[in-house]
């Protein structure tokens, strides 16, 4: 029997969203096996996960990093847990510096010694968001504040640590579990009757479940399981199509025929603890040349699949 896939961050977005995934997987193995629409069958060994939160590994505790890995042995390491909150972590730069690179460092370290991949999440704020293209995965970094630092911080360390897998960079993460831009603006549109949302920043959203998706097909096909255990590369990944976060919250209103006013503002009259970038648009082509039959929704639609799921 192989080895269990590790999944740091149980109750992030990503880590519930993957849970989920996995469960309607077994639910489908329930009645026959699983065969994808390349007639690969999903064996049940590669449904074996083990999802860790706070309590059972805390990435604040170096010693208990180490402990934990002592024990138990891993095909993998997937690293969602993240100090998340981009506002916040101007304040708390201790922690932010701790969760998203000491503890990565270390992660990384162990994936190194031990021989097994790390799949590390990182973000589009690592970036300046000056270009007038998407950024691809070689153009320069340019963090405008402590969480994109930390979050790049996390990613050189892993690279130097020559160990193998992959840091997937995502953007503007909303799914129908945990804190997201998707979840604030329908709560705010059921207490205001008008609010403000910036229009010159723009992104693609990402919804979680097809991030869970790409990992799963990363995880379970020979040959990008070959590439993630022989080098690290970095890849970006969103849904498709981008827009403003005054598009984005316009787009959920109409969806859920909620009548509050949107009005549009300028980043500068929208003040915020930390700077964020203006131009947040990831290419995705390395990722598609990867896997070239690889299904990446327009953010439209995996909005409503979401809105959906929330009104569940
Ligand atoms: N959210 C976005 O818009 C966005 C955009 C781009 C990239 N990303 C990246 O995507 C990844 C997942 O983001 P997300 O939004 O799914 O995360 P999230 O929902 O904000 O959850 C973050 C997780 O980190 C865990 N964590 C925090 N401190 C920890 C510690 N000391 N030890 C162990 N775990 C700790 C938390 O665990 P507990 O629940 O147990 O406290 C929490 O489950 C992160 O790497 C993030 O940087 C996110």
């Amino acid at each position: 029997m192989t080895k269990p896939i590790l999944v740091i961050g149980k109750n992030s977005q990503l880590g519930r969203t993957l849970q989920k995934t996995l469960q309607n997987l077994s639910d489908i193995f329930k009645i026959k096996p699983y065969i994808n629409k390349h007639g690969e069958k999903l064996n049940k060994s590669d449904l074996n996960f083990i999802f860790v939160a706070r309590k059972e590994l805390d990435l604040l505790n170096i010693e208990s990093i180490n402990g934990f890995f002592q024990n138990d042995k891993f095909e993998a390491i997937i690293n969602f847990a993240a100090y998340t909150s981009v506002d916040e972590a101007e304040i708390n730069i201790e922690l932010a510096e701790q969760i998203n690179h000491i503890a990565v460092a270390k992660l990384a370290k162990i994936s190194k010694n031990q021989d097994i991949p790390l799949i590390h999440i990182s973000t589009d704020y690592v970036f300046g968001g000056k270009a007038y293209k998407p950024y691809e995965e070689k153009d320069a970094t340019e963090p405008l504040n402590i969480y994109g630092l930390t979050k790049y911080k996390g990613e050189k360390v892993i690279a130097e640590s020559g160990c193998n897998g992959a840091i997937i960079r995502t953007s503007w993460l909303y799914s129908e579990f945990g804190n997201n831009f998707v979840k604030t603006i329908l709560d705010l549109g059921k207490e205001r009757e008008s609010i403000n949302v910036v229009d010159d920043q723009v992104g693609s959203p990402t919804y979680a479940k097809n991030l869970a998706n790409l990992l799963l097909t990363m995880l379970h096909r020979d040959r990008t399981v070959e590439v993630l255990n022989s080098q690290l590369n970095i890849y970006h990944f969103s849904d498709e199509g981008s827009c403003s976060w005054y598009d984005f919250a316009k787009s959920i209103f109409k969806l859920r025929n909620i009548n509050c006013e949107i009005k549009p503002v300028k980043t500068v009259d929208f003040p915020s603890r930390a700077k964020r970038p203006q131009n947040n648009v990831l290419s995705k082509a390395k990722i598609k040349k990867f896997i070239p039959d690889l299904v990446i929704p327009h953010w439209k639609d995996s909005l409503i699949n979401c809105l959906t799921e929330i009104q569940k």
